[in-house]
């Protein structure tokens, strides 16, 4: 293929990006949308402080113009995300216990249910585990109890029969971290008890703190292995030029090499895109031009 999307697809993959809907109207950024990504991420407009900004109002008015825009041309629709402990609004953070666990069950409730029958796959549960340790994050939603992620997949899977439910975290791309092994044990217990998962997302932030590990195939296997899918869910790499290409090539050919790793999105288009502060982490450059880490993912699908 001569595209991303067309490339992956031929591969039974979708290859997708981060999408924010106010760059709907810059022309460069929606002709490398449209001719590139078969999957879209809404990269803010689906978390509950932009959907439920008041307890009980529902505002969907970002993410509806971007899963418009993703049906009229032919895309698929990654949810993002459902029950995480950032980017709440500020009525959910100053609440806890009974109360809090209702509010996020309503929430699940009504915004799975709004999108109904359009979305590929939600993030039900977004970052709950700590980064060292191997256990859960502190968060105002693990105080409610240790059933709360099970509660947000089965209330997931109520609103939305259709749509695969993702478990997503970072940090938990090399094997060998505590990390992994924590999310790895909840989803081998979610398997065992009938608890309804069906893919990992591995958001592969990768820089120096946290690169790209040479076991990266390894851990997608062997979350695979548990029966579920693996997704690398948004994907960017600190770095340039040949070092930067080689990373992403390597990313494409782990994910190929593993048959459930159904596909991979970046969390972006352009460098300027990038939620990152500063560096040149995704695959086209300010001016929308394609990188040599473009040309080695093309090549590698
Ligand atoms: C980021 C967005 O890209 C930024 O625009 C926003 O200010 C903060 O959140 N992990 C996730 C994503 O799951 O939702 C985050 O997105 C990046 C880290």
């Amino acid at each position: 293929g001569t595209t991303l999307g067309a490339s992956a697809a031929e591969k039974g993959r979708y290859f997708g990006t981060a999408v924010a809907a106010y760059k709907l109207s810059d022309a460069t950024y929606v002709g490398i949308l449209n001719r590139e990504f078969t999957m879209v991420t809404p990269e803010n407009e689906m978390k509950w402080d932009a959907t439920e900004p008041t307890q009980g109002q529902f505002t969907y008015s970002s993410a509806d113009r971007i899963v418009s825009h993703a049906q009229a041309n032919g895309m698929r629709v990654r949810g993002h995300a459902l029950a995480w402990h950032s980017q709440q609004p500020g009525w959910a953070q100053n609440l806890s216990g009974a109360a809090l666990r209702q509010a996020m069950v309503n929430h699940i409730t009504q915004v799975a249910t709004h999108y109904q029958g359009k979305i590929y796959a939600w993030d039900v549960v977004n970052e709950a585990y700590a980064d060292s340790g191997g256990g859960r994050r502190d968060s105002n939603l693990q105080r409610t109890g240790d059933d709360w992620i099970e509660v947000a997949f089965r209330t997931a899977r109520a609103a939305d029969p259709g749509a695969k439910l993702c478990y997503n975290d970072y940090n938990t791309d090399n094997w060998t971290w505590a990390k992994t092994q924590g999310v790895y044990n909840m989803v081998k217990d979610f398997k065992a008890r009938g608890v309804p998962i069906d893919c990992v997302g591995f958001q592969s932030h990768f820089n120096s703190g946290s690169p790209y590990p040479s076991n990266y195939r390894t851990t997608l296997q062997n979350f695979a292995d548990l029966g579920v899918d693996v997704q690398i869910t948004e994907l960017d790499i600190e770095g340039s030029g040949s070092t930067q290409a080689t990373t992403y090539g390597n990313v494409v050919r782990d994910c190929l090499a593993v048959a459930r790793c159904t596909g991979i999105t970046v969390w972006g288009i352009r460098d300027s895109d990038s939620w990152r502060a500063s560096g040149t982490p995704l695959l086209f450059d300010a001016g929308g031009n394609k990188k040599p880490a473009y040309t080695a993912v093309l090549t590698e699908l």
